[in-house]
């Protein structure tokens, strides 16, 4: 099946939370649109299609990318974005998440959140009666997964086929190793977290990725066995300690990880793939869990990654902003007009 022949469907959710909420045919089409709009774009189009719409951007957390990502797509796209920062609203201090909740559905036409607990993320769905994206919970990253994808496709290996390729998450079961788990998964391609037991991906999702898998193909695996990294397409890694427990000394994460799951040099060539690329969804810990020569590397795909979750944040505000086919309407009718 050529996936992206599939055609453009109106959102069956309000909001983006989780990507295991989707089929596979409605992440394929934020993919397809993200990337149409992206050519457009790059080609030097203008789009207007979220002419006076508002995205409040609430955070609890720091960001660098998917703030600006954000923040530039509505800008983009003819909108404007709030950056509602940790400490600048009431939220925490004398109002609940719940009544911020339905103050931002009443003046604004989306929110998107990065949350410390998942609970808040779905109070903030519950509550809002606009759509809400979830920009980052102690449990997923879906829109990281988008973008992700979108990165994978443009680095397609030539002549490899869905069901062939092959992408390993290295080290800690953090939420991006659980959606980069379900997405992967539910695109068919062979998902391995590769990382030591006490850090390993719950059974929860691996027990997601293998229903997927069985549905579209693939697979699904942990694996501690170095065997494991052979035939890799993508090497994917994040940091070894997250912002949920940044209070655990160095000295015990780099015990657990360090040296076997660094990706280094050894580890690419591990693959016995030379065109195996490496991925990481940033910040990083440069020369933990990824060696500078890997990072900063001929196979490093890192920093088209990080490109791309503006690609994937413009194509989930036209899809959850309810114009993406009028959008892509409006694409074809100018590129006729050219
Ligand atoms: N990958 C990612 O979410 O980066 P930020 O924390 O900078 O948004």
């Amino acid at each position: 099946m050529d996936i992206f022949t599939l055609k453009h469907q109106e959102p069956t959710k309000k909001d983006f939370i989780d990507t295991a909420d989707f089929e596979q045919s409605e992440i394929v089409d934020i993919i397809k649109l993200s990337r149409i709009v992206r050519s457009y774009i790059k080609e030097g189009g203008t789009l207007e299609s979220l002419y006076h719409k508002t995205l409040a951007m609430l955070f609890e957390q720091k960001s660098t990318r998917t703030r600006v990502s954000f923040e530039v797509a509505m800008a983009q796209l003819g909108g404007h974005a709030l950056n509602l920062a940790p400490g600048a609203i009431q939220l925490g201090a004398h109002e609940t998440i719940e009544d911020t909740a339905i103050v931002l559905g009443r003046m604004c036409d989306m929110v998107m959140s990065r949350v410390d607990k998942h609970e808040s993320i779905e109070a903030l769905a519950k509550y809002s009666k606009v759509p809400v994206i979830n920009g980052m919970s102690d449990r997923v990253h879906p829109t990281q997964g988008i973008g992700d994808m979108i990165t994978v496709f443009d680095h397609w290996p030539k002549g490899k086929k869905i069901n062939d390729l092959k992408i390993v998450f290295v080290g800690d079961a953090t939420q991006v190793c659980n959606t980069l788990c379900e997405i992967s998964t539910k695109l068919g391609f062979n998902f391995v977290h590769y990382g030591p037991e006490n850090h390993k991906i719950s059974d929860e999702w691996l027990e997601i990725g293998r229903k997927n898998a069985e549905k579209y193909g693939g697979s699904a695996i942990w694996s501690e066995d170095p065997e494991t990294l052979k035939g890799a397409d993508f090497i994917y890694t994040d940091v070894w300690y997250g912002l949920y427990d940044k209070e655990t000394p160095k000295e015990v994460y780099m015990k657990d990880f360090y040296p076997k799951y660094q990706v280094n040099d050894e580890m690419m060539a591990a693959t016995e793939n030379p065109n195996c690329k490496f991925m990481h969804c940033l910040p990083a810990n440069r020369n933990e869990e990824v060696t500078d020569s890997v990072l900063d590397g001929p196979n490093s795909v890192a920093w088209d990654e990080a490109e791309n979750r503006l690609t994937a944040q413009r194509g989930l505000v036209l899809y959850f902003g309810r114009v993406g086919q009028k959008t892509l309407d409006y694409i074809k009718g100018q590129k006729e007009v050219k």
